[in-house]
């Protein structure tokens, strides 16, 4: 067994000591949906520092705990928090949750992020249905022994956000009257916003939105079998987009301020999977 297993299932063994509950759904919070809790029926709480060898985030605003319960009638595990490669945690830490995750039984993760907007049709508040993503500016989280009890040495990545799970997204925004824009998101590591030189260059590169978190997080899940949907909301024109400077406080309170929306997005989209 791998030094990574190993530790995985020292994480796996200490949350079923501690509940007994098998989600089917995985949802990670991103910025703005810190409150999300009032949306589901909790039977347990795990907070992140009780779990030994958990990655622990360091980033105000970012409160970390699972919270195990029903969203409508679906058994789902909520990640309030996540960690980022920036906080220098590896990017074995980073993806550390996601397998957690699929061991305690999950088979859809539901990806949520703020981001900066690249495309120039996108307007502050929106949401974005990620529909492809670029991971290439940061490192693959299956660099180093692969976890063969999780998934293949060299795993496709064609279709990394399912097709089905798309659909519903789209179609509850429709029900829902919620504007649902569509893009490819790009992750940097952070923690700096881009310049707007680089900027430019995601956009030739064909990205939509830009953050710092989310790609790795579907390569690991993807490695490890989970189907898997996201959904960014673009809180900031990127740099140079605008000419407003750009800061975290602003992504924030944006996020914040759209979270009822984003909110009722993701869950009515979720009590359809
Ligand atoms: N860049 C990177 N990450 C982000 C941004 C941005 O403009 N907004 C929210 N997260």
């Amino acid at each position: 067994m791998s030094r990574q297993f190993k530790k995985l299932e020292k994480c796996y063994e200490t949350c079923r000591s501690l509940t007994d509950f098998v989600p089917r759904v995985g949802l990670i919070l991103g910025s703005g949906l810190g409150g999300y809790a009032r949306n589901m029926k909790i039977i347990k709480e795990i907070p992140y520092g009780e779990i030994p060898g958990f990655p622990v985030s360091t980033v105000e605003g970012h409160d970390g705990r699972f919270l195990f319960g029903y969203i409508g009638k679906v058994p789902a595990v909520v990640m309030k928090g996540r960690v980022h490669y920036y906080e220098g945690y590896s990017m074995e830490d980073v993806v550390l949750p996601i397998r957690l995750m699929k061991r305690m039984g999950i088979e859809i993760l539901f990806l949520t992020n703020a981001s900066g907007g690249i495309n120039r049709s996108f307007q502050v508040g929106d949401f974005m249905l990620i529909t492809d993503q670029i991971s290439s500016f940061v490192p693959s989280p299956l660099v180093g022994e692969n976890v063969s009890e999780l998934g293949e040495r060299f795993p496709d990545m064609t279709h990394i956000y399912d097709a089905g799970l798309q659909d519903v997204i789209r179609s509850t925004a429709e029900a829902e009257d919620i504007r649902l824009r569509e893009g490819v998101y790009l992750q940097t590591t952070g923690p700096n916003f881009e310049s707007p030189a680089e900027i430019r260059m995601y956009a030739v590169l064909g990205a939509d939105a830009v953050g710092m978190s989310t790609a790795c997080e579907a390569i690991a899940a993807r490695h490890a079998g989970l189907r898997v949907c996201g959904i960014s909301c673009v809180s900031n024109m990127a740099s140079g987009i605008s000419e407003e400077e750009l800061s975290h406080l602003d992504v924030q309170a944006v996020a914040d301020r759209r979270s009822e929306e984003f909110e009722r997005l993701v869950t009515r989209s979720i009590e359809k999977m």
